[in-house]
Order: structure tokens, then C-alpha cells, then sequence
């Protein structure tokens, strides 16, 4: 028994790695090697078994030859996919035609002399070695089998990377990287807090934070005058396919800077993570759009400009036609919105009950179509809206024969907002999303309030610490809060919000204004945010900052369906984790400590 532990451990000393699966090459023609990873696949050819072995580097062609090594061979038989192995052997050529030019260690194999099982595997739920169709939930549950599959596995490598190049780019800017609090206060980003109950202070409860907002502020108080941190916030929200409840942010605040130094800053950082890891030179700086013009154009305060599409107003030709609908619309001071829809008249009716039913899911009272066609229009409202109507129309939005135009009549918002669904729904019917371009956006100014009429009282756009525009202090005066503008603003990439910060309020007179026009009491804010007011009133200086959401970006980036593809152990749209089964029930014990009981329902 001695003897045989004894020659196991001599075994495995002897047979400690050299090399990884993907270094070795015609350099080591000849050298004795230990590899060591998993059976990728094992092929029988006539006498000779190839086993791909792989590691986290890549993969090696091990050989073992009935000839040479009899025993070894039929020991090799065993071999099943995705076994823990190690050999060792010697680097040789491969044979003239069996090259394999699309790996690196493709002219080589291993003309193995020893082989050892280090640990079998279970037949496996899906394959590792090839991109089969498998439910999500079952590649989360096997989470690390899904993780070694090729496509997961260097998409969790890239995080890494893309996380180095901040990391180094940032330092070498003299920025410095703070950890702030896990357990603390509610921040005011907007969702639903994830609370944790305190045993040392009982019925007390820290949060989750959802950013680490003041605590930034704070350390611009404390004079870390460039602060980075790759975060996690925590966010109870329903979960959409670009919404994970934990996530990760590049957080960023700095003092003395303004709005421009942002975005260079941001800009640089980006261009430098496409050059490194793509390659790709980006056209910096990003171009910019105002929040205004944004929703007037395109009905979107995240555009996706990889294509045009702009809106329309007809509100002015509206008269000009007999449809009642518009007419009504006009005198209740609503708008008259179109988009034209290249080729778009070879929509079948199906198609087009489609759109209609889709703009009513997104708000719209209903949709007009009118087809453009060789010898005039085609529209089920074609008599009511009038020929000089249609030909105004055609002329405005330079509609040729084939196209399409569809219009929502209705309030401002609600016509905007359906249009500009409807561009993306047509944009992506079409096609002219699918390509591989990164179109990076700036949108500035946005509202600084927005008003609920659920609560009847005006809520942050962004958040309470964003500052309002230096030329509009005189409306916010005048109590004509809907104008405010803020010094806001969003990074958006095809569509999507990848960032968001602003320039902050620095002044606790400005601050509590703000707080009054929110309807906080002095009470709430005290309790709330008091110790940033306090921080305020010993020397606060003028800030700015922007948090960068790394998982939408890597999600962009690795052309990812969805966000989960690039978190190592995601939640699943109930926000479960299967891999650990998490959220679970706790036991009675740990609940009475905490002097908790759960109510049943
Ligand atoms: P904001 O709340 O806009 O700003 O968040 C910044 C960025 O974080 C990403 N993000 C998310 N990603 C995945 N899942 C989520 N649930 C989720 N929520 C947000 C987005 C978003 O643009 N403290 C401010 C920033 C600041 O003002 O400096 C903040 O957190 O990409
Ligand atoms: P109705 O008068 O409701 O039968 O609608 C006649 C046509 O006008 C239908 O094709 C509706 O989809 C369309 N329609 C109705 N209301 C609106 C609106 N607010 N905006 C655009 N189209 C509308």
C-alpha cells in the first residue's frame, strides 16, 4: 500500500506540467514535455488514438501509437470527453497533410510515454467541445462546464483584459482606485434597494448600494481629486436582457475638471480598450447630441445612428388634410409624427397589422400607412387624408415609390416615443442593424426634473446631486422647473446606454434647493444624505464624474445576445442564480437572531 502511495506521488512529481496546451511549436521539436487539462475529444483512427487535450491556453494533439506504447494505448481507450489528464512525451512533427494551420500548436503532437487519469468526468448534460443549442438555465446550472466552452471561456478572458486596460490606463493618469462601502445607506439611483438586516443593531438595515455616488462625492470632499473604481452596485428592478440585479460600473468622479475633460477622458479610455483588444482605431472625439434634439429627431434619448430614419413633423400639413384624427390632434396642441420606411411598401397586410399592433403595445391609439406606389398611394385612410396631404407628406419626408410611411397622431411624448420604437422595430425588421460598426454617442442636457403625475410631484432625472446649467439658474428662479436644463449626460452605443454622469452641485445652498423642489423634508435629507451636506459645508469642490456600465459594454463589444453571457455567474431573469440555487430559505435559527420572522402569505 506504502509502496504504491509512494509511487504515485513520484508519478505525479514526475509528471508536473512543463508547458501549457497552446505554447508548443516546432521550437520544442524533440523536447520531453508534461502536459496537463481536459480531453477535448478523442479521436480512433485505425490504430492510432489522438486525444485534443485542452487547458485554459489552448489545445494540444496528444498520439498514442499501438505499436510503441501497447499499454498505454489501451489504456488511452478509456479516455471520454472531458477527463483530467496528464501525459508526458515527446514534441514531434506532425506528418506531412496533417497539419492543422488554424491553431498555433497545429504542426505539432505529443508521442505520449505516460498517461494519468487525474480525474474522471460524469457523461456530460451538454457537449463542451462544440456550440450546441442548450436552454440557458441548464448551461447556468452547469455553469462550469458552460464556462470552459470556447466561446464563454475567452469572452470571461476579454472581461479580464478590457479590465487590465483601465486599470493600467487609469493609474498612468494618476487616478486612484478606492473601495467604498458594501454595507451602507440607500443611494438614489432610482430602483428598489437590496436590504441586509444588522444583528448588532436590531430592526436596523443597511443597503445594497446601487452606485457608490456619495461616497465619490465624499472622497472629492476628502481630496482624491481622480477616483476610480470597478464596482459592484446592487439594483432590485426587473430584470431585461442589458439588467443584471448585481453589476459591475466603472465608477469615476473628478475635482476642477468640466463636462469636455469627461469625455476626453472617457473617449481615450474607450479608443484605447478597441485598439488594444480590437485592433480598431476609433474616431474620437464621439459626436454629440442634445437630449432636445435626440427625442425630436429620432423619439430616443439613446439613438442608435447607425441609421438615419428621422422623425417628421407633419403637425403644420395636418390641417391641410380631411382625417379627423389629425385635426383633433392639432387643436389639443399634440403632434403629427411620420418615419419613412425605405422599400417599405413591399410589407404584406400581415405585416402591416403587425407595425399597427406593435405601436398600439407601445401607447400609440393607432398607426396610418400609406404605401408610395408607382402611379400614387395606398392607405386604408387614403380618401380622408387627401391627395395634397399625401403629396406634402411624400415631399417632405423625399419618399420614392416602394417606400413607406407610417404616422401616429397624439400628445408629444407618447407620438415620440412610439415613432421612435417604431424606427428600431423597422431597423432591426430590416436588417441595416446587423453589421459590426460601434457608433459611440454623447447625449448632453438633459431635463434636470421630470414630473410624476402618480405622485403629482417633480422627481431627479438623473440623480438630486446633478447640477443644472449655469443658463438656466434663472428658470429654476422662476420656479419653471419642466425647462431646467442639466449638465447631464449619457454615453450611448448603438442604442444603448452604456454611461451616465454629470457635473455635480458643489454648494449646500444650491443642494437643498434642490432637495426642496423634490419635496424632501429636512428630516429625509438629514437622515439620508446629511453627511454629505455636512461634507459640503467644509470645503466642497466643484465635481464631475460618470459611472460606464462594463457589462453592457463587454455585452456590445463581444456582439453578446445577452448581458449574462458576459458575468461569470449571472442571475437568470427571475434573478436566481442556479448554479448555488441562491436566493434560499434561511434557517430558523439564523432568522431569530436577526429577531426576524417571516409572515406567511
Ligand atoms: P446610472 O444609474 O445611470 O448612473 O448607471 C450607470 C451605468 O450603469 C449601467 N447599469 C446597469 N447595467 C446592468 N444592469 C443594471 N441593472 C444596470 N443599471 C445601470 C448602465 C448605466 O449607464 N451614480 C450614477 C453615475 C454618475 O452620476 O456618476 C449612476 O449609477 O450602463
Ligand atoms: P379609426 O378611426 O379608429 O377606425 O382609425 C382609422 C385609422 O386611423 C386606423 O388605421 C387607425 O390605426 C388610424 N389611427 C387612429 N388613431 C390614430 C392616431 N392617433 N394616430 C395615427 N393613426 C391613428
Amino acid at each position: 500500500m506504502l509502496e504504491w502511495e509512494n509511487k504515485k506521488i513520484e508519478n505525479l512529481i514526475n509528471m508536473k506540467r512543463t508547458h501549457s496546451c497552446g505554447e508548443l511549436s516546432f521550437n520544442n521539436l524533440g523536447k520531453d514535455v508534461v502536459l496537463c487539462g481536459w480531453v477535448h475529444s478523442r479521436r480512433d483512427h485505425g490504430g492510432l488514438i489522438f486525444i485534443d487535450l485542452r487547458d485554459t491556453e489552448g489545445i494540444t494533439q496528444i498520439v498514442f501509437n499501438p505499436e510503441t506504447e501497447p499499454l498505454l494505448h489501451k489504456h488511452a481507450h478509456n479516455l471520454k470527453n472531458e477527463f483530467v489528464i496528464s501525459v508526458s512525451g515527446k514534441v514531434s512533427q506532425r506528418p506531412e497533410g496533417t497539419m492543422n494551420p488554424k491553431i498555433p500548436t497545429g504542426g505539432i503532437e505529443i508521442l505520449t510515454k505516460h498517461l494519468e487519469i487525474l480525474n474522471p468526468s460524469k457523461p456530460l448534460p451538454f457537449e463542451v467541445n462544440e456550440e450546441t443549442l442548450v436552454s440557458e438555465d441548464l448551461r447556468l446550472t452547469y455553469r462550469f462546464l458552460d464556462l470552459r466552452r470556447e466561446k464563454m471561456h475567452n469572452i470571461i478572458i476579454l472581461r479580464s483584459e478590457v479590465f487590465k486596460i483601465i486599470r493600467d490606463s487609469l493609474h498612468n493618469q494618476k487616478f486612484i482606485e478606492i473601495e467604498t462601502p458594501m454595507l451602507t445607506k440607500s443611494t438614489p439611483e432610482g430602483a428598489r434597494d437590496y436590504l441586509v438586516p444588522s444583528r448588532l443593531n436590531e430592526g436596523m438595515f443597511y443597503a445594497l448600494p446601487q452606485s457608490p455616488q456619495l461616497f465619490k462625492q465624499v472622497l472629492m470632499v476628502a481630496g482624491f481629486d481622480k477616483y476610480y473604481q470597478i464596482v459592484k452596485c446592487f439594483r432590485d428592478e426587473d430584470l431585461r436582457k442589458d439588467r443584471q440585479p448585481e453589476f459591475t460600473q466603472l465608477d469615476i468622479e473628478m475635482s476642477f475638471v468640466l463636462q469636455d475633460d469627461i469625455f476626453s477622458l472617457m473617449e481615450n479610455l474607450i479608443a484605447e480598450i478597441f485598439d488594444q483588444v480590437f485592433h480598431k482605431k476609433l474616431a474620437v472625439p464621439f459626436p454629440r447630441i442634445t437630449y432636445q434634439n435626440a427625442m425630436q429627431r429620432y423619439g430616443s434619448d439613446k439613438p442608435d445612428l447607425r441609421y438615419g430614419m428621422e422623425l417628421f413633423d407633419l403637425s403644420s400639413l395636418a390641417l391641410q388634410s380631411g382625417f379627423l384624427v389629425f385635426q383633433k390632434t392639432f387643436k389639443a396642441q399634440g403632434r403629427i409624427l411620420s418615419i419613412k420606411a425605405d422599400s417599405g411598401a413591399k410589407f404584406s397586410l400581415k405585416e402591416l397589422d403587425e407595425l399597427i399592433n406593435f405601436a398600439i403595445d407601445c401607447g400609440a391609439k393607432g398607426l396610418v400607412w400609406i404605401k408610395v406606389l408607382d402611379d400614387g398611394f395606398q392607405s386604408p385612410v387614403r380618401k380622408h387624408l387627401g391627395n395634397e396631404f399625401l403629396v406634402q407628406t411624400a415631399k417632405l419626408l423625399s419618399a420614392k415609390p416602394g417606400d413607406l410611411i407610417l404616422i401616429v397622431a397624439d400628445a408629444a411624448q407618447i407620438a415620440l416615443n412610439v415613432l421612435g420604437r417604431i424606427r428600431i422595430f423597422l431597423a432591426e425588421k430590416q436588417g441595416i442593424t446587423g453589421n459590426n460598426e460601434f457608433n459611440f454617442l454623447w447625449v448632453t442636457d438633459f431635463p434636470l426634473f421630470k414630473y410624476s403625475q402618480d405622485e403629482q410631484r417633480w422627481n431627479s432625472e438623473h440623480h438630486p446631486f446633478t447640477a443644472p446649467k449655469e443658463e438656466d439658474l434663472g428658470l429654476l428662479e422662476n420656479n419653471e422647473f419642466g425647462k431646467v436644463r442639466s449638465s447631464s449626460y449619457d454615453l450611448v452605443l448603438n442604442g444603448a446606454e452604456l454611461a451616465s454622469g454629470s457635473v455635480r452641485i458643489h454648494k449646500p445652498e444650491l443642494q437643498d434647493k434642490i432637495f426642496k423642489i423634490l419635496s424632501m423634508d429636512e428630516d429625509s435629507v438629514r437622515d439620508k444624505f446629511g453627511f454629505l451636506m455636512k461634507a459640503f459645508s467644509y470645503g466642497a469642490p466643484p465635481h464631475a464624474g460618470i459611472a460606464l456600465g462594463l457589462d453592457r459594454l463587454l455585452t456590445l463589444l463581444t456582439g453578446s445576445s445577452t448581458i449574462r453571457d458576459v458575468i461569470a455567474f449571472p442571475k437568470n431573469q427571475k434573478a436566481i442564480c442556479p448554479l448555488t440555487s441562491a436566493p434560499s430559505k434561511v434557517t430558523a435559527a439564523q432568522l431569530s437572531e436577526l429577531n426576524l420572522t417571516i409572515k406567511e402569505r
